[in-house]
């Protein structure tokens, strides 16, 4: 979504800023802006498309400056068009702003403006809020000009309803940037006589070495070499200053074509980092420090909730199919977009989960809020250190996949998958899971990596099924038990990036409707693994057949659906613990093959964006 890159420094503001924006682009967008001060100038440009287009167009008029911001806009308020991309600058041309998130009062707002004279060039929910920086500028004359531009910022956020991240320059304060935050990601970068803004570390494009994560309600002002906090009634505060490992954020293509190609394959590696130091062979039980919770305390839960949204979401499914099964705590799944409204009620010794790969999105971030408000212990799973997730969440458990920049999710799901795992079995040897059974578990993690491995191995035959199945219009995914979330997850990264209409359903529940859709023209992935279900799902796939519906199989017993599918892609024979991560490896890479196929923004797919930072 949205993306906000800031420069203040010694250098050539412009280039750092383009650099910014390309290294988040991954986040999803449809134009790009940027504006540079210079010699009391403000110099604007914007452009909808890519940011190769902003940057064609900023290399045409080369502009010498040292400070300037940046945006990629998914647009929200107003359609896709050069005038709604940010920056957006106040009618009298003193101030310039980008912004991520939504003004909710903007209206009302721009009524008022527009009663004072100022004008509007936009259809966005913005171009109010800088106007009202302008109008507060001139209206706060008791202030010194030190303090000015950002009481003028401060005051016109006091009047704003909804979320935003924010930066801020005026050619009257050609040394000085503002930057605030509500419910919006927005971190400050640190480097050598230089201060940076970003939505998130990728865009301080490997300059910065420190972060300070600006909380909510925070303002901050910075200058080359300095960087002072308010809240937004106007205390001080003491940030604290974190080191950048641009190791785990490092997101380089390597040899790969796409970055969802990339992260499909670095999946044993990601999983290997996810399990490191969380096994205890001795107790045949998992070692979760990160919860803050003692084992006396988990023992009086009597019930788990996990909140999450789209692939995360998934991941939930499958952790309350193995916390049932080997923690016996009975366990409920919501989207965090309706948990925050609905107000479900909950038993008092529910413990919630949320899980984000980002640690942005914003329904799964107000989910906790809302969980943590009403006093319930609240834990997050996340791949992403320092996110406001992480930060506000009573405990958890980090992913360490390392950056993922696909906006389909992959190697983030598995390793959300695992440490799910890893829970269910730290959960079950603290109640009535045996030693034994532990051990299974353990020796079944341990044996992930090579595992996935060894299934990514059937990429060259995927990619040959995925060619033959690409032109069609409809997909249907049945999976039973552990795998009926991967069939919801192998729809969802079909249509994510294929855009074919394609729908997960647990098997059993075709003869209730999908199987009107069934027909040659409506291909059925279905998953049939060893197991009491596994006659049950020859006979779904038999119906499917009498049907004349193309079938692929995803099955660790081939043998079982000769004669009956028409493409079998085989993976190895594992413990059911396991087996949800493993038959996802042909999903991801099934549909990653179709969209390739079909010429389709692998990493970019049409209007989605990587985190979603607003409802
Ligand atoms: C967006 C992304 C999905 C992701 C979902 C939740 O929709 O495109 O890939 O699963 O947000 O994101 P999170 O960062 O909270 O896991």
């Amino acid at each position: 979504m949205c993306g906000i890159t800031g420069y203040i420094g010694c250098r050539d503001a412009a280039p750092i800023l383009i650099e910014g924006l390309r290294k988040l682009e991954y986040r999803g967008y449809d134009s790009a802006g940027l504006a540079l001060l210079s010699k009391g100038r403000l110099n604007v440009c914007k452009k909808k498309g890519r940011v190769a287009v902003l940057a064609d167009e900023v290399a045409k008029k080369p502009v010498s400056s040292h400070i300037g911001i940046s945006h990629t806009r998914w647009a929200t308020h107003g359609g896709v068009t050069d005038e709604n991309a940010h920056p957006h600058v106040s009618s009298d041309g003193r101030f310039a702003l980008v912004h991520n998130g939504i003004i909710e009062n903007f209206e009302q707002m721009k009524n008022f403006l527009i009663e004072k004279g100022y004008t509007f060039s936009s259809q966005t929910d913005t171009e109010a809020l800088v106007n009202l920086i302008a109008y507060h500028y001139d209206h706060r004359t008791d202030d010194t000009m030190e303090n000015r531009f950002m009481e003028a910022v401060r005051k016109a956020l006091m009047h704003v309803e909804g979320t935003y991240g924010i930066a801020v320059i005026s050619p009257l304060h050609e040394v000085q940037m503002i930057a605030a935050r509500k419910g919006s990601p927005l971190l400050i970068g640190i480097g050598k006589d230089e201060r940076l803004v970003s939505s998130d570390v990728l865009g301080f494009a490997g300059r910065a070495t420190n972060v300070i994560y600006l909380e909510d309600g925070q303002i901050a002002s910075l200058t080359t070499d300095n960087c002072d906090i308010v809240t937004i009634s106007n205390k001080p505060i003491d940030f604290v200053v974190n080191e950048i490992d641009w190791e785990l954020e490092n997101a380089d293509l390597g040899g790969a074509t796409h970055y969802m190609e990339k992260e499909i394959f670095e999946q044993p590696k990601a999983l290997e980092n996810a399990i490191r130091g969380r096994i205890s062979d001795d107790e045949s039980t998992a070692v979760l420090s990160g919860l803050n919770i003692s084992p006396s305390e988990l023992r009086q839960i009597d019930r788990i909730l996990f909140c999450s949204c789209g692939t995360a979401w998934h991941a939930c499914l499958v952790a309350e199919y193995l916390i049932e099964k080997y923690a016996r705590i009975p366990v409920e799944v919501e989207y965090a977009s309706e948990f925050r409204y609905r107000n479900a009620p909950l038993d008092k010794n529910t413990l919630v989960f949320v899980i984000s790969q980002s640690g942005e999105t914003i329904d799964t971030l107000e989910a906790l809020r809302e969980s943590k408000r009403k006093g319930y212990k609240t834990l997050a799973i996340t791949n992403s250190v320092g996110s406001t997730i992480a930060r506000e969440s009573d405990g958890g458990l980090y992913q360490y996949a390392g950056k993922e920049v696909g906006v389909a999710s992959t190697k983030a799901f598995t390793s959300q998958v695992v440490i799910c795992l890893l829970i269910a079995l730290y959960l079950g040897r603290l109640r009535d899971l045996s030693y034994a059974e532990g051990r299974e578990i353990v020796e079944a993690i341990k044996s992930l990596p090579s595992l996935v491995e060894e299934t990514l191995k059937q990429a060259p035959l995927i990619e040959k099924i995925a060619k033959k199945y690409a032109h069609y219009k409809d997909f249907l995914f049945l999976g039973r038990l552990s795998e009926y979330p991967i069939a919801n997850e192998g729809a969802l990264k079909l249509k994510e990036i294929s855009y074919i209409h394609s729908e997960g359903y647990p098997a059993g529940e075709m003869k209730h409707g999908p199987i009107a859709l069934v027909s040659p023209e409506c291909p059925t992935l279905i998953f049939g693994n060893s197991g009491s279900a596994l006659p049950k799902i020859i006979s779904n796939a038999q119906e499917i057949k009498a049907r004349k519906g193309p079938i692929i199989a995803v099955t660790d017993s081939p043998e079982a659906f000769e004669g009956v599918a028409d493409d079998i892609i085989a993976i190895p024979h594992v413990h059911k613990s396991i087996r949800p991560i493993i038959s996802t490896i042909p999903i991801q890479l099934f549909a990653y093959y179709v969209a390739v196929e079909l010429g389709n923004d692998v990493d970019k797919p049409r209007n989605l964006a990587k985190a979603v930072t607003v409802e």
